[in-house]
């Protein structure tokens, strides 16, 4: 077994810099830019390898654009996008914001004043057309606050033909981990549609993330999409994933610290928690476990470390016996989970790892109590250092 400190973050370089290659690759080929949503995941090694492959990043808020350009000596351009845009964020950004994407006509008009004259200003479209079952990830659910309906935006086209004039360009994210490109195609069709003329005044859509892409070979409604805007209407594409350029690159790594009889199997308490990967509780799904088989005869209930009873993981069967001491690993945790995290009950965020091509471990970051209490408000107060 591996030397390591649990809980941990694992960032596996080699397959972080596979799945950008094929980002990149796919990106070239339908001729669009190619951005990079930190929001997936900030961490420090993520965001400057990142860096490398993309052209640009799409930030959600000022300490995001902070960090990327601290972080990342060349970060292409810089990009805006959120449901309320901070003004602090365009004031200190100023020229050098490249575009600043408004989720509303409101925002766009109070907000206008602070974009800077070299700052393209773009507005998020709600394209009313669902993809996404469950309702708390469908950015076009009814009453979404996810930008502007586009059959409430052709209306007010319709009735003043200058609503746009200052906005150059338009922006939509409309699904969730999806790998069905045949809904992005749609999405595009129906706003072309739609707003013929609003893309005929524009200079750039930004189509989003919200799909893991596959391969070449799985990505051809993809660059039917792209071609749609760039050739029939001139513009440069955007896209901005997040998950997927991050999402496999990461797991989660845990130790066996406790087991007890349940009623139909064993529980494991292991030194993670579902707080240091969100998703699975808001989500409610099982993350793939690294040696679960779906006969094995090993089963165990994988528990979180904190107090709420639903903080667990989900059953799990192995071929051999888990005892205390064994090492789970959470696979594909890489989108959502450090960003999302969070240390209720008291327990530390789980120590930061690369691993190179070669294989080898480097420790970059471990949490301590400190940063903690500097959560709580005390910042750098040496009163509550420990006794
Ligand atoms: C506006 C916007 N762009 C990009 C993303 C990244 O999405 P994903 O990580 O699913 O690719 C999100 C995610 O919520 C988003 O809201």
């Amino acid at each position: 077994m591996e030397k390591l400190d649990t809980p941990a973050y694992v960032i596996n370089e080699k397959i972080l810099a596979a799945d950008m290659c094929l980002l990149r690759q796919i990106a070239d080929q339908a001729g669009c830019r190619l951005l990079y949503s930190p929001k997936a995941s900030s961490l420090a090694p993520v965001l400057t390898r990142v860096a490398e492959h993309v052209d640009g990043f799409a930030c959600s808020s000022l300490f995001e654009l902070r960090l990327v350009d601290k972080l990342c000596s060349v970060h292409g351009s810089l990009h805006l996008v959120s449901p309320l845009i901070d003004d602090a964020a365009l004031d200190e950004f100023g020229d050098r914001l490249n575009s600043v994407t408004f989720n509303s006509l409101s925002q766009w008009q109070d907000l206008r004043p602070h974009v800077s004259a070299s700052t393209s200003a773009g507005l998020r479209l709600n394209p009313e057309l669902s993809f996404v079952h469950d309702p708390r990830y469908d950015p076009c659910r009814s009453n979404s606050k996810l930008g502007v309906p586009v059959s409430r935006l052709a209306e007010m086209i319709a009735a003043d033909r200058g609503l746009l004039r200052g906005i150059d360009g338009l922006h939509f994210h409309s699904n969730c981990e999806s790998t069905d490109f045949a809904s992005l195609l749609a999405t595009a069709r129906h706003i072309q549609d739609v707003i013929p003329e609003a893309l005929e005044e524009i200079s750039w859509i930004n189509l989003g993330g919200g799909y893991l892409f596959q391969s070449v070979e799985q990505s051809a409604a993809f660059f039917d999409t792209v071609a749609l805007f760039r050739d029939g209407f001139d513009l440069q594409v955007y896209i901005e994933p997040g998950a997927a350029a991050v999402r496999r690159s990461g797991t989660v790594v845990a130790t066996v610290r406790d087991i007890f009889p349940g009623e139909d199997c064993q529980i494991a308490v292991l030194d993670t928690s579902v707080n240091h990967m969100p998703e699975v509780l808001e989500f409610q799904f099982e993350p793939d476990v690294l040696g679960h088989v779906d006969d094995g005869v090993h089963t165990y209930s994988l528990a979180g470390c904190t107090c709420l009873a639903g903080d667990s993981f989900g059953q799990y069967a192995f071929d051999a016996p888990l005892t205390i001491g064994s090492q789970v690993t959470f696979m594909n945790m890489g989108a959502y989970s450090a960003s999302k995290a969070h240390r209720f009950n008291g327990v530390a965020l789980p120590t930061i790892y690369t691993r190179d091509e070669t294989g080898s471990l480097e420790k970059i970051w471990a949490d301590d109590f400190n940063e903690f209490a500097r959560n709580a408000g005390k910042v750098g107060s040496p009163d509550i250092a420990p006794a």
